[in-house]
């Protein structure tokens, strides 16, 4: 094997800038930064050459860069990802700001994570407020496992982080943490299924992680109606959604249990983010 000149390895970013402009990602120069900085040099770069070519194959095949590299950063923590499991995106850290708040979050309070996936947010969130209990709750084996291993990994940063595998579907299955809960976070599955995904989502991330019923909103409700179990008066509620959904979500929150309703946006600048106060059980605002 011989070795690989700088210049040959600077043709190959080129061809891989071209290679990726034309499959249409939309963030070339990222993608080759990130790419050459996991696949090129160190110490076997015959190999390494080979192995970043194979990578831009997989990107140009819209594969996820995050499934290419095996970790994505989302608010500081470098979590493993990979085929099966919904990579986190690092728009959705305005919730995590707002959660960590102390008028948000009491000192040494507790918390549910809901459709954790590989626990971006309840992660997150630990590691920004270390007093706080965490729960991330999850149905899905591969993310479970994925999720498992990143609060492991982060386990010296993080506070208390709990992992439960659980179908939010299913009855009583927060009964647990019924009434004595401050914030419940979730970034639930919430695309209508006329919506037209780029291949990333619609091809390479789990359907379960990204549709739930006609409107997108069905594991939304759920997750409203499972608040107001767990949450104690005046907890908070945190919720992810479509930049179409602000109006649908507010509605589904003011007809029940919540008030101080709103919506804020993404770090793209969409309105992406609810949050609203947990009035008390029986009472409506
Ligand atoms: C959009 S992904 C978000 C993951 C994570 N919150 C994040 O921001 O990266 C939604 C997650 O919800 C999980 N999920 C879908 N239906 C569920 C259910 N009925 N109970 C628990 N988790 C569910 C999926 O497996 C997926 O990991």
């Amino acid at each position: 094997m011989g070795t690989v000149t700088a210049a040959e390895e600077a043709r190959a970013v080129e061809q891989a800038r071209a290679r990726l402009t034309e499959a249409g990602v939309w963030d070339v120069e990222g993608d080759v930064a990130a790419l050459a900085d996991r696949f090129l040099g160190g110490r076997r770069p015959e190999r390494s050459l080979a192995r970043f070519e194979a990578a831009v194959t997989e990107r140009c095949a819209r594969i996820p860069l995050g499934h290419i590299t095996g970790s994505v950063t989302f608010d500081g923590l470098e979590l493993l990802v990979g085929s099966g499991v919904f990579v986190p995106r690092e728009e959705s850290t305005p919730l995590v700001e707002w959660a960590a708040g102390e008028k948000t979050l009491p000192h040494g309070g507790r918390v549910l994570d809901l459709c954790s996936g590989v626990g971006a947010l309840g992660l997150a969130l630990s590691a920004r407020r270390g007093d706080a209990e965490v729960v991330c709750v999850e149905r899905d084996d591969t993310a479970v496992q994925y999720l498992r291993r990143n609060a492991a990994r982060h386990a010296d940063v993080l506070g208390s982080v709990q992992v439960r595998a659980a179908d939010l579907t299913e009855p009583d299955c927060l009964a647990a943490h019924r009434g004595v809960t401050d914030l419940v976070v979730a970034n639930p599955p919430y695309v209508a299924p006329h919506i037209r995904l780029l291949p990333e989502w619609a091809d390479h991330q789990p359907s379960a992680a990204l549709y739930s019923g006609e409107d997108g909103l069905d594991l939304i409700r759920r997750i409203a109606v499972l608040a107001a179990e767990v949450l104690r008066p005046d907890g908070r509620l945190a919720l992810e959604h479509d930049r179409a959904q602000p109006d649908a979500v507010q509605q589904t929150l003011a007809d029940g249990p919540f008030t101080d309703i709103s919506t804020f946006a993404d770090t793209a600048g969409e309105p992406r983010i609810t949050v609203a106060r947990f009035t008390g059980r029986g009472e409506t605002s």
